[in-house]
């Protein structure tokens, strides 16, 4: 038995609400802080922010020292955009980040940024680490059916979904969905948004043993043959409603591993494969493995819609990882170095208690 893992959220969105719910709900950690972005949610408690039934008294600030005062142990990193001074100050404080956000291996990050997070770990010896389902999951059970195989040719991952239900404008936009498909310079724009998956394919390349000698990018966009109002954007006709493409890692002439994405938005587009509604992952090698991941409701899900499975989908694997991203070496860590992470069974176990 030991004390619960003293846990800050850092922002409120899609994702971090998600996660909110799920540390106030797990009897190892504890909920001593809330970051959020702007003013709105500042003073409002973590309850009311992601729908817990009983106020925590941990209430949402926006001043950072206000929540490395509470000696915090991890911090569940969900905002829009990943900031360097932020992870800065939680690593060299000794707070373990684990993050949705744009981070995998830290590989797409500049050298200066990258050393300035080294050293700031080092500092605070703490560990950073990122993972959510579009990379992460997906990585990772294709890492684990690469276990299957005698020879692995190449492992393709591809989130083959339509992400009209994904209300995150900023985020669609960046990847290039609404915008004139001729615009200059708009794949290279959506290779450097989507460059994280590139990092996890990097992963996937050196757990297999491959020494990639480059990766690349190749995308195409679909324009929409009609408008569609999705309520938080539109897709006007004539503009991106598929993106389809891949971050692709090699070693001569071979595709080793190939990390991306078939989506669309909006009513009027036809992919250029058709949609699989999951996350399809291949693969290729003696044998060929395959599986598709699909995220479900269960009998219980009353929300309007699904989006927010798909929410769960990606903050668990997050916050889940904790106990084992505070219990590793500090460093930076990824999903090839850490245990299998698993989620907690719904049931009360006694001897499971923990004492603050
Ligand atoms: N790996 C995966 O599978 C995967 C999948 C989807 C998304 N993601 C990533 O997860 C992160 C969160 O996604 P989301 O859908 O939850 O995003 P979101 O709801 O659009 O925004 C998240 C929160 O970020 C804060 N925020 C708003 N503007 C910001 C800004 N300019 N800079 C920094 N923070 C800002 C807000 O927090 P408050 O409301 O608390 O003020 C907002 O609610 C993103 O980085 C996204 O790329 C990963």
């Amino acid at each position: 038995m030991s004390a619960p893992i003293r846990v800050i959220q850092w922002t409120t969105g899609n994702i971090g609400r998600r996660s909110l719910h799920a540390i106030i709900g797990r009897p190892d950690m504890e909920l001593v802080g809330v970051y959020t972005h702007g003013q709105g949610k500042v003073g409002v408690d973590a309850a009311d922010l992601c729908g817990w039934p009983e106020p925590t008294g941990a209430k949402a600030t926006n001043d950072i020292d206000t929540l490395l005062a509470l000696r915090p142990d991890a911090c569940c990193y969900n905002p829009l955009w990943p900031n360097i001074d932020e992870l800065v100050r939680l690593l060299e404080a000794g707070v373990n980040v684990c993050s949705s956000a744009a981070w995998i291996t830290g590989g797409k990050q500049s050298p200066q940024d990258l050393d300035r997070i080294r050293k700031a770990r080092q500092r605070g010896s703490s560990t950073i680490f990122g993972s959510g389902a579009h990379p992460g999951i997906s990585n990772t059970v294709g890492m684990v059916l690469s276990g299957a195989c005698e020879r692995v040719d190449e492992i393709r991952i591809t989130e083959s979904v339509d992400c009209s239900t994904y209300e995150s404008a900023e985020t669609q936009k960046a990847m290039g969905f609404s915008r004139d498909p001729d615009t200059p310079g708009l794949a290279d724009s959506v290779r450097r948004e989507s460059e994280v998956f590139a990092e996890s394919a990097a992963m996937m390349a050196d757990a297999v043993g491959a020494r990639l000698d480059r990766m690349t990018f190749d995308v195409t966009f679909t324009a929409a043959t009609g408008d569609t109002d999705l309520g938080f954007m539109t897709i006007p006709k004539g503009t991106v409603g598929g993106v389809y493409g891949y971050h692709r890692g090699w070693v001569g002439d071979n595709n080793v591993v190939s990390v991306g994405f078939n989506w669309i938005m909006g009513e009027h587009v036809v992919p250029p494969k058709p949609l699989e509604h999951g996350h399809v992952i291949q693969v290729f090698g003696l044998p060929n493995m395959r599986t598709v991941i699909h995220c479900l409701p269960p009998q219980d899900w009353t929300e309007p819609g699904f989006m927010g499975l798909g929410m769960i989908y990606t903050a668990m694997p997050v916050t889940n990882a904790v106990p084992a991203v505070v219990a590793a070496e500090p460093g930076i860590v990824t999903l090839a170095d850490l245990p299998p992470i698993t989620g907690r069974a719904a049931v009360d176990n006694p001897e499971n208690a923990v004492v603050p």
